[in-house]
């Protein structure tokens, strides 16, 4: 089997949500983010921006909006990572182009750039010892969000960050095998229902056994609860009145 420690360093990822109180330098904060955007970018439209959120005021607001995330107040980074059309647009009108008209395709493309950022962060974060979070719970309520962060039309936040030096040690969540995800040549839809139904029996193992939270679950019962409970109706339209998404 090949192996790196990159490859070590990816299969030893784990989120963490409890932080020393040790800060991060911005020096090093601002290295951490260079690395990120060396993900690649499609059309290398560079489409976003990551908001620095250290106001402890805010920080309430927004754990409290992710559904009382107290990590967001406790942790020593929190940043907001936001799809970001802004730049793009001025860009456009500088060229003689006019306004964007809200294609779902730069809105795929944006989101794109900035997960593909923010995970090139969390890497190159934990590659030193740190470890964080995302937080999705931010957009419980995105125009909260907006407000606070005073984003402009063309950008949205997709997520939030946490990111500070460990205080556990938690252990690694099993995935589902590469031979469920990766499929030869074609989508092999007569295998899905067999492969969940395994690795439901390895995760329930897993929620059995762990240290921390252990409980009986598996994935399924994870998964259909989170997106019954996590529908979040307002996307769409808030996402519109960014100017986002309208065709
Ligand atoms: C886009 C995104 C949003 C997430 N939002 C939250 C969140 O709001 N709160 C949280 O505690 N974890 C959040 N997570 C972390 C996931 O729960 C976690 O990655 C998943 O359970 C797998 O665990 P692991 O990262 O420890 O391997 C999020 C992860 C992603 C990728």
């Amino acid at each position: 089997m090949i192996n790196s420690t990159t490859i070590d360093l990816m299969l030893g990822h784990r989120s963490i949500r409890s932080f020393t109180d040790e800060t991060i330098e911005t020096s090093v904060l601002e290295r951490l983010i260079h690395a990120g955007q060396a993900a690649a970018s499609s059309s290398f439209i560079q489409a976003y921006s990551i908001i620095r959120v250290t106001d402890k005021a805010t920080r309430e607001k927004i754990a409290e909006v992710a559904g009382g995330q107290k990590w967001i107040n406790e942790t020593p980074e929190f940043l907001v990572y936001c799809a970001d059309l802004k730049r793009i647009e001025l860009a456009c009108i500088q060229q003689g182009q006019g306004e964007l008209e809200g294609h779902t395709e730069h809105f795929v493309a944006a989101t794109v750039d900035v997960a593909l950022v923010a995970q090139n962060v969390l890497l190159a974060a934990e590659s030193i010892g740190l470890g964080g979070v995302y937080i999705g719970g931010i957009r419980n309520n995105p125009q909260l969000l907006a407000d606070l962060l005073d984003l402009p039309d063309q950008v949205y936040p997709v997520f939030g960050m946490c990111l500070g030096w460990p205080a556990i040690d938690p252990e690694v969540k099993p995935r589902f095998p590469v031979a469920s995800i990766l499929h030869q040549e074609k989508y092999q839809l007569d295998k899905v229902e067999a492969d969940v139904a395994a690795y439901d029996e390895q995760m329930k193992e897993y929620y059995q056994t762990r240290d921390d939270n252990n409980r009986l679950s598996d994935w399924s019962t994870q998964t259909a609860k989170a997106v019954q409970f996590k529908k979040r109706e307002h996307m769409l339209s808030f996402l519109q009145q960014r100017g986002l998404l309208k065709l």
